[in-house]
């Protein structure tokens, strides 16, 4: 997939962040932190007046529908808002994606689009003049929150290079993990400590692209073996809505959990607990007031602000 320059967003989708490098990374995360300063002190933006953002999700969604939505809206665009388009749009008559996609593009600047299909935005991307953006493509990729949660560790620890994490839950299915894993790829000297049930382990086609990146991988088998010493623990969820059998998944979704006695044991001071949400139990409420958990608030805002400086450099 053709990379995007530092100074070539503009016009641009962002489909995978197999696009990105270490430069255009701090592109966004410049462009973030700089808003994140400009909020605090109570400025407005204007800089997307006048273009239109829509956002088409057609698997449910919270944090990444509502985040674009209000980054679009404060950066001065509007929007036009589907959700559950399975059931609201004329997809219900049996219009095909193609037919929607280049509908909606006359209407619109960019478009945001989540669906069930692995690896769709590209392939509708092409059809049309207008860039478009990944929300969350099947269990395939979701770029935005890579670089949400890449964003997030690197105002933590000021690097993106020699981090030490441990990714647990469906890496299978986590289309989060993917994007993550393979982003923090781009760096030298990151190892990632994998902690997943046997079935939820990484699909091959992953495990092959990241063969070639720079990243030192090492599955584990059980909790004792967590190292003590990580920056970071991403956590996940089993994606039900992945399995075709409910009672497979009902013996899965609490694999792993973090437990106080857990962070206590295996954590240090100076670690991140992060998750993408939701979260179905895999991290017990009491772990919330933690300072070291940012799953519900750091991340979260990262997202808002990581979202408007996409949307400033791709539209802008
Ligand atoms: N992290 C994330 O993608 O959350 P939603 O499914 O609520 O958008």
């Amino acid at each position: 997939m053709q990379k995007i320059k530092k100074d070539q967003f503009s016009n641009r989708s962002i489909l995978s962040i197999d696009q990105f490098t270490p430069d255009s990374f701090n592109r966004v995360f410049n462009e973030a932190s700089a808003l994140i300063n400009e909020h605090e002190r109570g400025v407005i933006h204007h800089e997307l007046n006048g273009k239109i953002v829509t956002l088409l999700f057609y698997e449910p969604s919270s944090r990444t529908f509502s985040s674009f939505s209000s980054a679009a809206k404060r950066m001065g665009a509007q929007t036009v808002e589907y959700q559950n388009p399975t059931t609201t749009s004329s997809y219900v008559k049996g219009e095909t994606m193609e037919d929607t996609i280049r509908v909606f593009a006359n209407y619109s600047d960019c478009i945001v689009m989540r669906h069930f299909t692995t690896g769709i935005v590209k392939k509708l991307s092409r059809m049309i003049d207008i860039p478009m953006i990944n929300a969350g493509d099947g269990s395939g990729e979701h770029p935005t929150q890579a670089l949400l949660d890449m964003f997030t560790l690197h105002r933590r620890f000021g690097r993106l290079h020699n981090l030490k994490g441990l990714i647990a839950g469906d890496l299978l299915y986590g289309r989060t993990v993917h994007s993550l894993i393979k982003g923090l790829g781009k760096y030298q000297g990151n190892t990632l400590y994998l902690l997943a049930p046997e079935r939820l382990k990484l699909p091959p086609y992953v495990e092959k692209e990241i063969k070639k990146m720079k990243i030192k991988i090492e599955y584990i088998k059980d909790e004792k073996s967590i190292p003590k010493d990580c920056n970071f623990w991403y956590w996940t969820r089993v994606q039900k809505e992945r399995f075709s059998d409910p009672e497979e998944y009902e013996k899965l979704k609490k694999s792993f959990v973090i437990t106080p006695s857990l962070l206590k044991q295996k954590g240090n001071a100076n670690m991140v607990i992060m998750h993408p949400l939701p979260r179905i139990g895999e991290i017990d409420i009491k772990i919330d007031k933690d300072p070291r958990a940012l799953y519900l608030s750091t991340q979260v805002k990262n997202g808002m602000y990581v979202r408007m400086a996409l949307l400033k450099l791709v539209l802008g």
